[in-house]
C-alpha cells in the first residue's frame, strides 16, 4: 500500500479477507465442545463485563447471536422483552433450552441457522442484537456488518479478541515448534471497516481479570488442541512441559497463568435512524 494513499482509499474489505484468509482459520465443531463450554468460562468475568455495557429495556426484542450455551443469552432475556437465541450447534441450543426450563423463561426462541446468512429479508427487525465473540470467522464480514445494521432498530454489539489475547497461546505456540501466527488484531479492521460503510462505532476494551482455570494439565492441552487444530504426540509432550513451566495450582486446585487473562473488545454502534 502506498503511504500517500488517503484513509477513505484504504479497502478494508480486502484487508479483513486477506488477514483472515491467511490465518487459514480451523473450522471448529462447537458440537465437539458444547458439553465443556460452560465449564472453561465459569469464572470468566466477560459475561458481566459486556452485559454492563448492553442497552437493553423490558421492551425491547433483542437477538443474541451465536449464543453458544446462554452464558449472555439468560441475563439478557431477562432484561428484554423476547429473545431470539441464535447457533449453528444443536448442542448448545439444547443446553439453553434447559437452562431456559431452570430458570423458568418463557421469553426466548432459540434458532438453529448460520449467522452469517442473516439479512432483514429473512429475519425481519430486533431492537438490539448481540453478537458475542461469534463472528470472528466471517469471511464476507461487511456484508454481516451490513446485514447487522439493517436487522437492528437501536443498537449492535459486537465483540472481538483485544490485543493480548492470544500472548499465552503464542507462547505455547512457540514451545512446540509451531508458527506464530503474524498479529492480526481484528477489532482495528472491524473499527476501520464500520467507518468506511459510514457507521461510527464505539470502542471498549472489557478489561477482563479472570484467568483461565483448568481443572489439570492433560486439560489445558486439551483446550489448545481444541483451539490450535490437531497436536501431535510430540508436541503434545513438549506442551505439558511447558504447561507444567507455566501453570501454576491456585487455591481451589485448578491450574491457571495468571498472565492469562482474557481480552476482549467490544465495538458497539447506535442505530442512525
Ligand atoms: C465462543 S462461543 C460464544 C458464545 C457466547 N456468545 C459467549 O460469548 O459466551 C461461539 C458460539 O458461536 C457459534 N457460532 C460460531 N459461528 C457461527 C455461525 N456462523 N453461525 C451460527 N453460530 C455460530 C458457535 O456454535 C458457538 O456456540
Amino acid at each position: 500500500m502506498k503511504s500517500e494513499e488517503n484513509i477513505e482509499d484504504i479497502d478494508w474489505d480486502y484487508i479483513w479477507r486477506k488477514e483472515l484468509g491467511e490465518k487459514k482459520r480451523e473450522k471448529k465443531d462447537w458440537n465437539e465442545i458444547a458439553d465443556k463450554f460452560g465449564k472453561w468460562i465459569e469464572k470468566d468475568d466477560y459475561p458481566i463485563k459486556l452485559l454492563n455495557h448492553v442497552k437493553v429495556s423490558p421492551s425491547d426484542s433483542v437477538m443474541d447471536l451465536g449464543c453458544g450455551e446462554g452464558t449472555i443469552t439468560i441475563p439478557l432475556a431477562k432484561k428484554s422483552g423476547h429473545l431470539l437465541a441464535v447457533d449453528k450447534s444443536d448442542k448448545m441450543l439444547d443446553l439453553i433450552q434447559a437452562k431456559m426450563i431452570d430458570e423458568g423463561l418463557s421469553n426466548i426462541i432459540t434458532l438453529r441457522q448460520d449467522i452469517l446468512t442473516l439479512n432483514k429479508d429473512n429475519i425481519g427487525q430486533y431492537d438490539v442484537i448481540v453478537a458475542s465473540r461469534s463472528i470472528n470467522s466471517a469471511y464476507n464480514m461487511k456484508e454481516v456488518l451490513s446485514n447487522l445494521n439493517d436487522i437492528a432498530r437501536k443498537y449492535v454489539y459486537i465483540s472481538f479478541y483485544g490485543p493480548n489475547n492470544r500472548k499465552e497461546e503464542n507462547k505455547a505456540l512457540e514451545a512446540i515448534g509451531k508458527k506464530v501466527p503474524r498479529k492480526f488484531d481484528e477489532y482495528i479492521i472491524i473499527f476501520n471497516l464500520l467507518n468506511s460503510m459510514g457507521i461510527h462505532p464505539n470502542v471498549i476494551n472489557l478489561e477482563c481479570e479472570s484467568v483461565k482455570g483448568y481443572d489439570s494439565i492433560n486439560e489445558a492441552i486439551e483446550r489448545f488442541n481444541w483451539r490450535i487444530g490437531t497436536v501431535s504426540d510430540k508436541e503434545r509432550e513438549k506442551l505439558n512441559n511447558h504447561f507444567k513451566k507455566n501453570l501454576i495450582q491456585n487455591s481451589e486446585g485448578k491450574w491457571e497463568n495468571p498472565n492469562n487473562k482474557g481480552d476482549w473488545v467490544l465495538i458497539w454502534w447506535k442505530k442512525e435512524i
